[in-house]
């Protein structure tokens, strides 16, 4: 299967990137070298979103100091698209009456701007796709300054996929595939024109394992999952989806588990600062998706939270693994640049006595005994010790920065001909 995806992979690799200029080439993977931040319309406006919400998310992202945060992307989501006149050429709704205008006011504000389609007849939300006009549309966009697309596979699957070929599911994969390498290809040629590169989100829901080939089309990030939704449920199921991944992320190229929901529905106070830590230790892609102009001043001290916002943005860009769990109780960590370490200790059962007992093992976090560190939720020091019981309300989260860990040497023996070296067993 794995064999067969990267020989398909080097396949279509191939034939995409052979047209494309290497400057071209060298402008996309400059993007994203830490995970995308920004806004996106979706969580909170959906198909409601117009030019004068987008133009307030911008001024919001500068007043509430978001911006400062790292919050630079503005990304319209669906909805903005109207029909195609006799030339191909789409025009926008009348919610959007001058995208042109629009992408230079967020970009006056010092911020970009992102913009949404799919390779399909149709979005998602019923609206023109770019199907058949790839290169029209990735032109058009570069023309009006966008610096982002999220392409969202859709009616690509009834209208191609399960068209062409019924019953071949090898085959719908690879005509999905084909469908991200066209974009792609565009959208690095209408680079190659700009000089202004555009960061490329494929969202198919990770069908196929994008992580395996999205990165070789020019893909930024890639959606591992369905979509989030504003409940706690959703958010466990997805990071636990995330397990697994994290050897395919990296400078330019990450895992996306959907934007963030802090501050949406009803998830409590605990739930968001859980949820927003996860995605930090994820390396996960921050849009925040609330409504911004209405944000209440404890969701904004979770979202501008410095010292988390730098686990995301960690330069060595490696993703948490789940160290371990021990019943309601998972452990990640995360390896950050010189040799910093990222421990977060979550409860992800419905109540307090999730944490009964549990203390933490720190031989199964390879440390060889205590460990002095930043706890960043309180901001205070916080000595982790081997055994120390740790009790945290349901669905909170215990997020420790580490910044000079005391590891565990491995013992390597000597060898001797003939013999492997051997690694020190985990005790
Ligand atoms: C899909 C995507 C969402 C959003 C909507 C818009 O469901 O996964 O993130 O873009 O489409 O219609």
């Amino acid at each position: 299967m794995l064999l067969r995806s990267l020989t398909l992979l080097r396949s279509l690799s191939l034939v995409a990137l052979a047209t494309v200029s290497v400057a071209s080439a060298v402008a996309q993977t400059r993007v994203a070298q830490t995970p995308p931040m920004g806004w996106n319309s979706w969580n909170f406006f959906a198909d409601k979103v117009d030019d004068k919400d987008i133009r307030a998310a911008a001024d919001q992202l500068v007043s509430t100091g978001m911006k400062d945060a790292g919050y630079i992307y503005v990304n319209i989501d669906d909805t903005w698209e109207a029909e195609r006149d006799s030339t191909g050429l789409l025009h926008t709704n009348k919610k959007f009456p001058d995208m042109k205008a629009l992408a230079d006011y967020v970009h006056s504000k010092g911020l970009k701007i992102g913009i949404y389609s799919g390779p399909g007849t149709k979005t998602c939300g019923g609206y023109a796709g770019s199907l058949g006009h790839e290169e029209q549309d990735a032109n058009m966009y570069a023309e009006w300054g966008f610096d982002y697309l999220k392409y969202d596979l859709c009616s690509f699957i009834p209208d191609v996929m399960q068209k062409q070929a019924p019953d071949d599911h090898a085959a719908q994969m690879r005509l999905m595939i084909e469908a991200y390498v066209k974009m792609g290809k565009a959208l690095q040629a209408a680079t190659a024109k700009t000089g202004r590169p555009i960061v490329f989100s494929l969202c198919q829901y990770g069908w196929d394992s994008p992580w395996e080939w999205a990165p070789e089309l020019g893909g930024n990030l890639w959606r591992t999952t369905g979509d989030v939704e504003a409940k706690w449920q959703s958010i466990y199921d997805i990071a636990s989806q995330q397990a697994g991944l994290a050897a395919y992320a990296g400078p330019g190229h990450w895992n996306d588990p959907d934007m963030l929901e802090v501050g949406n529905g009803k998830l409590s106070l605990a739930e968001n600062r859980t949820h927003f830590s996860w995605w930090a230790m994820l390396a996960a892609p921050l849009l925040a998706g609330n409504d911004l102009p209405n944000m209440k001043p404890e969701i904004k001290a979770i979202l501008t939270n410095k010292d988390v916002v730098a686990i995301d943005q960690d330069p060595l860009g490696k993703q948490a693994t789940r160290a371990y769990a021990d019943g309601e109780v998972e452990v990640w960590t995360r390896p950050l640049q010189g040799d910093a370490e990222a421990i977060a200790v979550i409860n992800v059962g419905s109540d307090r006595n999730a944490t009964h007992p549990f203390h933490l093992d720190l031989k199964k976090l390879s440390f060889i005994d205590a460990q002095s560190g930043k706890d960043l939720w309180t901001g205070k020091t916080i000595e982790l010790t081997d055994k120390m019981p740790i009790e945290l309300p349901s669905h909170d989260i215990l997020l420790v920065r580490i910044d000079h860990p005391r590891r565990r040497i491995p013992q390597v023996r000597v060898i001797h001909s003939g013999e492997m070296p051997k690694q020190d067993a985990p005790k």
